[in-house]
């Protein structure tokens, strides 16, 4: 599958490194290929970096992976993405998308795509590089949006690249609730201080 990423950081990297791994197509959508980031990104075996546009309109898949208020800019820059999937793995948790609550919310209005997914939000960049904890197997994503086609799509990915499970968490009603689910791992790994290495999976009895 061709796979578009809009950011070069930490998320960004990660989740190329695993889907290219998985056998799919990844570009890099950049503003400035010179960039510090955007050139530690090319070296991602099996990347290619490409402008916004041209990212975008290669991709059947696009990974939004920025800081959230930055889809107010680049949301026009992605052309018309009607027929293709959004990920969104953004948190507005120091900044958020004025007058929009989340980037989520903020894309389905500018973009007037009904594909977008909210997921890859809830565990840190070092767990989507390596989901796999040696004790347990792969540890569990979530994900949020009302389209279930995308959604089911979007949980096949997040298995292909090493999670036991991706949770859909509901539809557009719980993408906030799945952004706090997110500040529930930064409050335990950071502020609580038991460290990144730690993860969320669900268990269930019969
Ligand atoms: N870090 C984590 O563990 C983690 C976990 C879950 C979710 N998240 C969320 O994932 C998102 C990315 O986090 P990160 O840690 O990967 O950030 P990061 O390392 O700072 O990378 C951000 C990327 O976004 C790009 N960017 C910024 N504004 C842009 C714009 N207007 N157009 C295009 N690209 C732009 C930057 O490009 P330049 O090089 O040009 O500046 C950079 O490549 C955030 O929303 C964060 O809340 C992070």
């Amino acid at each position: 599958m061709k796979i578009a990423i809009i950011g070069t950081g930490n998320v960004g990297s990660a989740l190329a490194q695993r889907l290219v791994l998985a056998g799919h197509q990844v570009s890099f959508g950049v503003r400035d290929a010179s960039s510090t980031k955007s050139q530690k990104a090319s070296a991602i075996a099996g990347t290619t970096i490409l402008s916004i546009e041209d990212a975008s309109a290669s991709a059947e898949v696009i990974i939004i992976a920025t800081p959230p208020e930055a889809v107010l800019a680049l949301a026009s820059q992605l052309g018309d993405v009607k027929n293709k999937i959004l990920i969104d793995t953004t948190n507005s948790v120091r900044t958020r998308p004025e007058p929009y609550a989340t980037a989520y919310h903020a894309l389905k209005e500018i973009t007037k795509s009904g594909k977008i997914v909210k997921c890859f939000n809830s565990t840190c960049f070092e767990n989507m590089a390596n989901p796999i904890y040696p004790a347990f197997g792969g540890i569990d994503m979530f994900c949020a949006g009302d389209d279930k086609e995308a959604k089911a799509l979007v949980q096949n990915l997040a298995k292909q690249i090493g999670f036991a499970e991706c949770w859909d968490f509901g539809g557009d009603d719980k993408v906030e609730l799945l952004e706090k689910f997110a500040l529930s791992w930064i409050n335990l790994a950071i502020m609580q201080g038991h460290g990144r290495n730690l993860a969320f999976k669900v268990i269930k009895r019969d």
